[in-house]
């Protein structure tokens, strides 16, 4: 029985090059899904042409544009209900979404650092690798794990690690944990949906 196809919606707040490497996995056929929707947080969203220009359909819900936590989340939800998708993925999605009982388990994230260390709000981007290179760690990487309501926080599925070098920059370390980030999130996507299949009888194990 062929595998069903995952629709996925992406959420992003930046460069989208987390969105991009996931269609790029899908278009060499890695990746069993379909980017359904981009929804992108910042209306200044590099990510945002770059999903466009990837021939993917994107909605701008900028968190300014609404007073609290709880109305954007609500919004938020709303949008992923209507795309019909069957996983969330956070792509460098920087803003708090309070995530509704029915997409918990189903709803996944990316952090450029062995979680549990060195993740939380605040820790994004670059901040992440400064911190890592100043702590002394000699090791990094990058975790995929189920979102829950705590920033990168919620069961990993999938961790990749790589050195870090005494002369490393957070712009290097960076470089060499999106190596990482590039294998681990489809990789990481595509277990999560083998096996919801699994449960659901729609595929062979
Ligand atoms: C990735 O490194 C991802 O791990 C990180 O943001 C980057 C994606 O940015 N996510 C986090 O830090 C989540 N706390 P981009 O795809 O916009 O370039």
């Amino acid at each position: 029985m062929t595998l069903p196809v995952a629709k996925l919606a992406v959420l992003i707040s930046g460069s989208g090059s987390t969105m991009l490497n996931l269609a790029h996995a899908i278009d060499s056929g890695d990746l069993p899904a379909r980017i359904v929707l981009v929804i992108a947080s910042r209306s200044d969203a590099v990510g945002i042409d770059r999903a466009r220009g990837a021939g993917l359909a994107c909605e701008v819900l900028p968190r300014k544009a609404f007073a609290d936590v709880e109305t954007y989340s609500n919004a938020l939800t709303a949008c992923i209900d209507a795309a019909g998708v069957d996983l969330v993925c956070m792509a460098g999605f920087l803003c708090f979404w309070k995530i509704p009982a029915h997409w918990v388990g189903r709803t996944l994230n990316i952090h450029p650092s062995l979680l549990p260390d060195f993740g939380g709000r605040g820790m994004h981007g670059m901040h992440v690798h400064d911190a890592v290179i100043k702590s002394g760690a000699t090791q990094s990487g990058c975790t995929v794990h189920f979102a829950d309501n705590q920033y990168d926080h919620g069961p990993v599925i999938l961790q990749r690690t790589c050195p870090v070098r005494p002369d490393d920059t957070p712009a290097t370390l960076a470089a060499r944990v999106f190596a990482e980030e590039r294998i681990a999130y489809p990789a990481a996507i595509k277990n999560v949906w083998l096996s919801m299949q699994r449960q659901i009888g729609g595929c062979r194990p």
